[in-house]
């Protein structure tokens, strides 16, 4: 694991948005993992703005996002789809077409999860997946307990991942219980990793990621089998690291 320390979140976002952008510069059809959450926020706020200062174009590029939460239309202002159109894709040239989310309002959900593995395999795989971490260790929606052979499945979310989410529903009984997540795999199968931390908050979840063993019960460890994984993380969130 690569560990990079930032002095505060701008930097590890600019950082981070920086590695993405080299990696569409040489390889423009790059298929490229997303992530959603606050913390990946400032990342695609660098990102928009080196597209817009540097021109490199985005046309070529494929996304395809970790999760969806279950029973949100595409167009609900809480959906992952509203979140990455508002901070990422209409700031970009990407065609619609080329950007992927599992559907949360699909009628037959393990067919949907499927169809969202053939969208995966059917692009080649990823070439970089960016990634947050909760609190709890989760990476995408797999909470701890996820079997690491885990394909794009349907999850009942945790009380603590609910209750940390609920900040961007009006209530918490509003959050959805239930979310389609890309599986622990299928993150481990894209050819490099891009784990981003910031605050005092992701403090124990570093520490525990980087100073303990690899268990299912921390789906983030697995991470560390991972043979390209950079961690950017400000200095808050390196904190409890001797
Ligand atoms: C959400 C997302 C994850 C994200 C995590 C941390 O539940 N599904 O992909 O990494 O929460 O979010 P935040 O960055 O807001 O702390």
């Amino acid at each position: 694991m690569k560990l990079i320390e930032t002095a505060s979140y701008e930097e590890m976002s600019q950082k981070a948005a920086g590695v993405i952008y080299e990696q569409v510069k040489s390889k423009p059809n790059t298929v490229l993992g997303l992530a959603t959450g606050g913390t990946p926020l400032g990342t695609y706020r660098e990102l928009i703005h080196l597209h817009l200062q540097k021109k490199e174009s985005f046309q070529k590029f494929y996304t395809v996002n970790l999760d969806e939460y279950v029973g949100l239309a595409d167009d609900h202002p809480q959906s992952y789809h509203t979140y990455m159109d508002e901070h990422l894709f209409q700031h970009l040239d990407i065609p619609a077409s080329h950007t992927h989310l599992p559907r949360g309002l699909a009628e037959d959900l393990d067919g949907e999860c499927k169809r969202y593995d053939q969208v995966i395999k059917q692009l080649g795989g990823i070439d970089l997946q960016l990634l947050g971490i909760g609190q709890n260790g989760h990476i995408g929606f797999n909470e701890p307990g996820t079997s690491f052979n885990s394909r794009t499945h349907v999850v009942e979310l945790t009380e603590s991942t609910r209750k940390a989410n609920a900040r961007y529903f009006s209530n918490k009984d509003d959050v959805p219980t239930h979310a389609i997540t890309m599986g622990i795999q299928s993150i481990m199968e894209s050819s490099e990793i891009l784990l981003i931390a910031s605050g005092k908050k992701k403090a124990e979840a570093i520490l525990r990621l980087v100073e303990d063993e690899i268990t299912e019960d921390f789906p983030a460890s697995v991470l560390k089998r991972h043979p390209n994984l950079t961690l950017i993380a400000d200095y808050e969130a390196m904190s409890l690291l001797k």
